[in-house]
Formats: structure tokens, C-alpha cells, sequence
């Protein structure tokens, strides 16, 4: 454990703002802000954090804060935020929920950003940008809240490479390589620079870039295994990964090589370890947004009856707006086991039919989402200072690994066979949500007990702190 000195806490975290919430909430509430609470220490990110895991990939609108715990509790190691452009983030305003701790990043009109400290230690804030000025401002304006920063990189979407930003950064990499350059420079050496890229047409040109990116002095690099000019329905190179991870080896860096790309579930994370030889880990974006808990060697099924009913009771509780939570909710889906479909349909048709919170309640009431939220916190507590997920994907499930077809040139079914594509992606430009409205059922903090992480009061570490 590596805990921050006074002053290096007091670098990495600007004084927080304290703003109201725009909810009403209740004058008795006590001072939270006073409250003394014993410190859980996780010491900040390293590379080693990168590694051995499945990571929840960055999802503008699908990556929302309720997703982004349950996929903590199901076992993602590290969880990505949404891609956020750099200006969007400079002139909002941070105000903190009394009530729930959730910290938002507010706009004129809507939410640009939501988390809640028991995810600071493990969440990577991502950044959209074309300028290493405007990419630092935007980091010093949240870097008390998150534990990394990664640059997108790899978002071919018109929205983004009109600007200079995401995937056309892969053509520019002498600005790519100088946002990531000013990140380093600029934020405190235990805050983790990390970057998203996706694979170049030809190998040689994708190693030179790599080569730059790592001398950037990353902590991470994310290899989404598709060219800027692949559709998300054509299958990941993920065989190219390989020799990728091999160069990173040979330059003595110690980079953590993270796999995205086609990967659905643990047991497929081995599949894709295999292949590459030793990515570090994997990161999981389609397969995660249709089921968050996918991140478990035993995610859940039947989602309308396991699933769903507690994601929306929690993402009321936390005040996420409805419209997010009915997207998010509308995209999850799993086997059927004990229900059939006939049920699920009728779930579902609820869901879209709903036009708030209240329209669900048959569906979803009784509103236990406080109890949702403990049960997250209490899992995310149960990893104790080290960030460990429940699952680990070890080192062993590579280096006893049967070489792929691809490398050794031999049918081998079980490595090559794709698992089926949980469903086609969608697009990623999605408008930010906009402020919730209030919500009369939270509960205090005070009342859930001992699991439930204080809020980051004052100039605090990158502790999260257990009452
Ligand atoms: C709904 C959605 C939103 C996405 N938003 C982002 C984003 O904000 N930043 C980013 O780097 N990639 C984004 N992506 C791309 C994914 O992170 C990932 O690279 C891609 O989907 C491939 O992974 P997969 O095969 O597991 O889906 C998004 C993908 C989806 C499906």
C-alpha cells in the first residue's frame, strides 16, 4: 500500500466545490461533510492494476454510472466512463448529492458527467480530444474523482474525427502522442495515462504508433482490433494482438496490453488471451452493455426477473435520469432459462412503454434501491485495498494455452470458434442526459450502515472511504 503524502494528495485533488444539489432534500439531514469515517486506503492505479482482468469499456450513454457498479459487482476489475470531449467537461459545475454521495458534473442543462466515490479507485475517466491543452484542463477538472485518464483514440464516428478527435488521431500521431504527452506532464505521477486506439491497416504502421504511444510514458494501452474502416460487424483481427504485445514486451516498457474486440463473457477472455499470447487483459463493450454482468464466470440470466428490476431501482436511487436508465434497460438481454419469452416480452413492452419512474413501479417496486446500492458498496469493499475482482484471469490460462490456428496453422475449432455476437453495437454519438429530477425516496447515507463509502468530504486521497 502506497498511500499519498499531504502534499501529493493535496496536488492530485483540488479543494471540492460544494454545491447543492438541484434536489430539495431534507433540512435534517445530518452534516455529512463533519462526519469522521475510517479510511479504506487503495493506493493508486499501476500497471499491475491493468492486468489479469476484463475491464468495462468506455460507452457513451450505455457506460452510465448504475451500469458501471454493476459491472463492478459481477467482476469487471476496472470500469471505463464514457467518453467525454474536453470542452464539454471545462464549465460544468460539480455538486455533490448529500443524500446519495453521487457526484455530478453539471452543465446549463443536463449531467456531462455522473460517478460516486466507491468507484473513484476504479474508474478510468475517458477523454475526447484534439488539444493537449484542453485535454489537461479537462482533467484537472475532474481528476478528484477518478483514479486514470485514457484518451479515445479510436472513435471513427464523424462527430469525433471532424474535430481531430478520436480515430483521426490515428493519423495524426504527432498530436496524438502530444495530448498524451501533456496528460503525463501534467497530472501527478500516481494518476495512470492510458490510450484507446484501434488496429492500422497495415502491422508496421500500427507498431511504429505503438512505439510512440509507449514512449509517452503510458501506464496502459487499449488495442481495439478493428481498422478505423471496419464495421462493428466484422469479426477483430484479434490475431494481430499478438505480435503487438510481443513488441511492447521486447521495449522493456511495462505497458499493460488490454485486448477489446468481439470478447463476450469470461470464459471467452481466456479464448482471447490465448489467441494473443498474453494481452494483459480484456476489455468488454457490446457483450457488457447487453449484460453487465457479464464480467462473472456465471453471469446472470433471465435478466427481466434477475436483472433488470434492480438496475432500475438502483439507478433511481442514484437519481439516474429515466431516459438513460430505459435506454440502458431496453438494450440488456440474456438466455432464458426459468422464464419464457413470452414473459420477457411483456416485461419489456413496460419498459418502453414506461415514461418514468413511476411507470415501471409494477415492474420494479418495491424501491429497495438504497439496499441495491449497500449490497454494490459491500462488494466493492470485499476487494479490499487491492482492487481484487472476484475472478481473476491468471497467467496460467495463457502460458498453458494451445497456440491458435492462426499461429500455428491448424484447425483448432474450440480457439477459433467466435462466440455468437450478442447483438449488433450501436452508434456511440449519443447526447449527454440531462439532470434527473429528484428523487423523494433516497435515504441517508447515514442510515445504510457500515459498507457505504463516505463521500470525498475535503482534501482527500484517492482514499474511498468505508464508514
Ligand atoms: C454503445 C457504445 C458506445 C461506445 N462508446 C465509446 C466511447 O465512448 N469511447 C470509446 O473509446 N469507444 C466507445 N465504443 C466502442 C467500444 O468501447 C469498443 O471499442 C467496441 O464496441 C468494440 O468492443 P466490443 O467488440 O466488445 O463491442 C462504444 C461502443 C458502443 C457499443
Amino acid at each position: 500500500m502506497i498511500p499519498l503524502t499531504k502534499t501529493a494528495s493535496r496536488r492530485a485533488h483540488k479543494t471540492p466545490v460544494f454545491i447543492m444539489s438541484r434536489r430539495s432534500h431534507s433540512p435534517s439531514l445530518p452534516d455529512i461533510r463533519l462526519a469522521k469515517r475510517p479510511r479504506l486506503d487503495i493506493p493508486p492505479l499501476t500497471s499491475a492494476d491493468y492486468k489479469d482482468g476484463i475491464m468495462l469499456a468506455p460507452m457513451v450513454r450505455s457506460g452510465a454510472l448504475p451500469t458501471r457498479l454493476f459491472a463492478l459487482k459481477h467482476g469487471a476489475k476496472l470500469v471505463w466512463g464514457p467518453e467525454t470531449v474536453d470542452k464539454a467537461i471545462l464549465h460544468a459545475e460539480r455538486s455533490v448529492d448529500p443524500v446519495t454521495g453521487v457526484v455530478s458534473y453539471n452543465g446549463k442543462t443536463k449531467a456531462i458527467f455522473t460517478t460516486h466515490p466507491i468507484e473513484k479507485p476504479f474508474l478510468i475517466y475517458q477523454i475526447g480530444s484534439a488539444d493537449p491543452e484542453l485535454a489537461v484542463q479537462a482533467a484537472k477538472t475532474v481528476m478528484q474523482d477518478v483514479a486514470g485518464f485514457d484518451l479515445n483514440c479510436g472513435c471513427p464516428k464523424p462527430f469525433s474525427t471532424h474535430s481531430g478527435m478520436g480515430a483521426a488521431l490515428l493519423s495524426n500521431p504527432d498530436l496524438l502522442c502530444a495530448i498524451l504527452t501533456a496528460l503525463r506532464t501534467a497530472m501527478p505521477p500516481e494518476i495512470p495515462i492510458s490510450a484507446k486506439i484501434r488496429l492500422l491497416p497495415s502491422q508496421e504502421d500500427t507498431l511504429k504508433l505503438v512505439e510512440r504511444i509507449v514512449n509517452t510514458g503510458v501506464t496502459a494501452l487499449t488495442v481495439h482490433c478493428r481498422t478505423r474502416s471496419m464495421r462493428m460487424k466484422d469479426k477483430a483481427v484479434i490475431e494481430r494482438l499478438r505480435e503487438i504485445v510481443e513488441f511492447i514486451e521486447g521495449l522493456g516498457r511495462d505497458v499493460a496490453v488490454i485486448e477489446n474486440g468481439d470478447c463476450v463473457g469470461f470464459e471467452d477472455a481466456r479464448r482471447i488471451r490465448r489467441i494473443t499470447a498474453g494481452a494483459h487483459s480484456v476489455m468488454i463493450a457490446t457483450a457488457a452493455e447487453a449484460n453487465p454482468t457479464c464480467f462473472s464466470p456465471t453471469p446472470l440470466a433471465d435478466l427481466e426477473q434477475t436483472f433488470i428490476p434492480p438496475y432500475i431501482r438502483l439507478a433511481r436511487y442514484l437519481d439516474n435520469h429515466w431516459s438513460n436508465t430505459k435506454f440502458c434497460a431496453s438494450q440488456f438481454q440474456g438466455a432464458h432459462v426459468a422464464s419464457t419469452k413470452h414473459d420477457a416480452r411483456e416485461f419489456r413492452l413496460g419498459i418502453v412503454r414506461a415514461k418514468e419512474y413511476a411507470d415501471v413501479a409494477p415492474l420494479a417496486e418495491p424501491w429497495t434501491g438504497a439496499d441495491e446500492f449497500t449490497a454494490i458498496a459491500s462488494a466493492i469493499a470485499s476487494r479490499g485495498n487491492v482492487r481484487a475482482p472476484p475472478h481473476v484471469l491468471t497467467l496460467e490460462d495463457v502460458s498453458s494455452a494451445v497456440l491458435p490456428p492462426e499461429v500455428e496453422g491448424q484447425e483448432n475449432e474450440a480457439l477459433e470458434a467466435r462466440p455468437e455476437q450478442v447483438k449488433p453495437p450501436l452508434e456511440a454519438a449519443v447526447p449527454r442526459a440531462p439532470l434527473g429530477a429528484m428523487n423523494e425516496l433516497q435515504v441517508s447515507v447515514s442510515a445504510l450502515g457500515n459498507v457505504v463509502p463516505a463521500f470525498v468530504p475535503a482534501e482527500t486521497g484517492l482514499e474511498t472511504a468505508a464508514a
